[in-house]
């Protein structure tokens, strides 16, 4: 039977995965790359956001996909920049609409920018280069064993149609600039081996501007993707009967760590965190597990610290002083294993399929 392009469509709708629709910044909406009608469009509309191949996962943390998305594997390599830019000012809160997300896919949304050089980011692809630092990360909420019927993921308000979407504030302390910004699904259900985990990446372009903020990130609290993430990261090889998770990639970047502005104590944990994130992000997670300072915060105030969202999606405060460092240290032996869930794995019964976009999408 031959399939109509509507047809497709739809049933990528009912079968996909998923990706950011629009996102609403100073109080602007903005329609995001669509994959579904982007690529038969003339002339292409220019967006805020760079091209993705479809609504499918990359689970190679070691591809050039996992920059922006991409596919590889179907020669759909990296992804490319946008034309435009959004304009926002530091401090701003930034909500993204993403499908709605299927409640099989349990797991983490992560956040993280760039500085795009002062001529734009639209012709500007960071390859390799470590140009990335974490502004937000919400994971597992709320564990089952916690006294509930069912774990509490980040992901879980974005299973409701109609929802309020994803919001995070751009650091206040930035300096204005032109700024890409990373923010991607890391889906958990099948993370028990490598490759498993499904990332879901995605960049938009902003303008910052008017703001107060003078803050350059320091180049020792940035990352590379592909680079910050391992398939060895506790993170993204992962049980799912543990009762924590630990988010992959750095700490999250702290204005009044980062910004020098803190007390004393406050720069000397930032300092400290700032070594174990190198740790924690080399490909090594045994070796980030062994180096990791007596000062990190041990696992279950790590977990307390992500869960009560007071990083992630609220502005910085200059009391949180204390850098979480969501580390190797997450899966230490005194997590209590619940009685293993039926893992969605099991209960699709199959492995999502790794196609991307229209003509490929899951059939
Ligand atoms: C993952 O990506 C890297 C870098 O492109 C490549 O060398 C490697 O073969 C890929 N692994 C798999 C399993 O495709
Ligand atoms: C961003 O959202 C936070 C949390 O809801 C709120 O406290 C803050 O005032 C918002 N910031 C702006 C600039 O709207
Ligand atoms: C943005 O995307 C969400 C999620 O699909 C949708 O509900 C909403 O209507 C979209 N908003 C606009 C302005 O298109
Ligand atoms: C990234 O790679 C492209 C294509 O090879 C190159 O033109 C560009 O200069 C590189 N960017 C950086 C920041 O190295
Ligand atoms: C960035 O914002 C500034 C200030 O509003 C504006 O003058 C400039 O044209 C913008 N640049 C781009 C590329 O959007």
């Amino acid at each position: 039977m031959r399939y109509t392009l509507a047809a497709l469509a739809s049933a990528s709708l009912v079968l996909g995965h998923g990706y950011v629709e629009n996102a609403t910044i100073n109080g602007q909406s903005y329609p995001f790359y669509d994959p579904n009608t982007d690529p038969y469009t003339s002339p292409t509309p220019e967006r805020i956001s760079r091209k993705i191949p479809g609504n499918g996962p990359v689970e190679n943390v070691t591809s050039i996909d996992i920059q922006c998305n991409g596919d590889s594997v179907d020669g759909v390599i990296g992804s490319a920049p946008a034309a435009l830019h959004a304009p926002a000012a530091a401090g701003d809160n930034v909500t993204l609409f993403w499908s709605l997300w299927p409640d099989s896919h349990y797991g983490a949304l992560v956040t993280y920018m760039a500085r795009c050089p002062d001529t734009g980011c639209q012709d500007w692809l960071p390859n390799s280069t470590s140009v990335w630092f974490k502004i937000a990360e919400d994971g597992l909420i709320t564990p089952e064993s916690a006294g509930g019927q069912a774990d509490i993921w980040a992901v879980d308000s974005l299973e409701v149609a109609g929802n309020a979407g994803y919001t995070y504030t751009i650091p206040s302390c930035l300096a204005d600039g032109f700024y890409l910004v990373r923010h991607e699904i890391i889906a958990v259900f099948l993370a028990g081996s490598y490759p498993g985990a499904q990332l879901y990446p995605g960049c938009h372009q902003l303008n910052i501007t008017g703001g107060a903020g003078s803050t350059v990130v320091d180049s020792d609290e940035l990352v590379a993707f592909p680079g910050a993430y391992a398939g060895t990261d506790p993170g993204i090889t992962w049980d799912s009967s543990s009762t924590t998770y630990p988010i992959p990639g750095p700490s999250v970047f702290s204005c009044a760590a980062g910004s020098g502005s803190g007390d004393a104590a406050s720069s000397e944990s930032s300092a400290v965190a700032t070594q174990t994130l190198v740790a924690a992000s080399s490909a090594d997670s045994q070796t980030s597990t062994a180096t990791t300072p007596a000062t990190a915060v041990s696992p279950t105030q790590a977990q307390t610290t992500i869960s009560a969202s007071s990083i992630a999606s609220s502005q910085i405060s200059s009391t949180s002083s204390t850098a979480v460092v969501p580390s190797a240290t997450s899966l230490t032996s005194d997590a209590t294993p619940v009685a293993a869930e039926t893992s969605a794995a099991a209960s699709t019964g199959k492995k999502c399929s790794k196609r991307r976009g229209l003509q490929r999408s899951n059939l």
